[in-house]
């Protein structure tokens, strides 16, 4: 369902070129959990952004379920990103006026789904997240945890092909990052595709797979069920 292939991104800084990608070959299949780590300027939002259709490469091939990202037009991808994809940030990015259910309803009205449906996948995915008895809760009456729980209830209510997460967990303790990430791992078990994005390896190691990105060049790392790197690093395609 994502293919990078060849994937280079640069950025020019005066005189300066910053390689934030480099070759990057990166293929992730449907239903698959995939967490991406790497430190601080790795390279990682970089990543994230061009998943996401929100930026596109300077060199390379992207195909998002067989199709060439880089040949769509700005609103093509608006459009695609809408449709396929549950964008999940650190900073739980709702609005701050609404309530959950409208937070949740708001993409929904963006797709035109008729108000029925609409009420029928808000409360399917606010109970998911346990939160429907909260619908009518503003995000500041809201612990941080619940703003993401709501945050992802926005993402799985539009039924996207891909929730990509870039530090869901960042901004929580780590009893509610686990809350987080069992939300995420109970999404992956319904079919689910998830690329999640984090520096921390406790979470990164609770994916089915994890790729590294150090200096923009890619690799792969494997756990066994303890959570310890059973497979060393390697490069090429992953
Ligand atoms: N818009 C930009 N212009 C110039 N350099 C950038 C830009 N965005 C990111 N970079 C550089 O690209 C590299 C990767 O950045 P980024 O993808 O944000 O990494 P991460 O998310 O892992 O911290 C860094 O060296 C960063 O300074
Ligand atoms: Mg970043």
């Amino acid at each position: 369902m994502i293919v990078f292939k060849d994937i280079c991104k640069t950025y020019i800084m005066g005189d300066e070129q910053v390689h934030a990608l480099d070759h990057a070959n990166i293929h992730i299949k449907q239903g698959e959990f995939v967490s991406i780590i790497g430190p601080s300027g790795s390279g990682k939002s970089t990543l994230m952004n061009i998943m996401g259709c929100l930026d596109t490469a300077s060199s390379g091939e992207y195909y998002l379920d067989g199709m060439p990202i880089e040949r769509y037009s700005e609103k093509a991808l608006a459009k695609i990103r809408n449709k396929k994809i549950g964008f999940i940030f650190q900073s739980f990015n709702l609005i701050s006026t609404m309530t959950a259910e409208e937070n949740v309803e708001l993409p929904l009205i963006y797709q035109g789904v008729r108000a029925s449906e609409r009420k029928a996948r808000v409360k399917e995915a606010l109970e998911m997240v346990d939160l429907y008895s909260r619908r009518g809760h503003t995000p500041n009456q809201m612990s941080g945890g619940q703003q993401q729980r709501v945050a992802i209830a926005r993402a799985m209510a539009a039924k996207p092909s891909l929730f990509l997460a870039d530090e869901p967990t960042g901004n929580l303790d780590s009893a509610t990052g686990k809350q987080i990430m069992s939300i995420f791992k109970e999404l992956n078990k319904q079919g689910n595709t998830i690329v999640l994005i984090t520096h921390d390896d406790s979470v990164a190691c609770q994916a089915q797979r994890s790729i590294r990105i150090m200096d923009g060049k890619v690799s792969d790392i494997a756990y066994d069920e303890n959570g310890e790197q059973v497979a060393p690093m390697r490069g090429g395609t992953v």
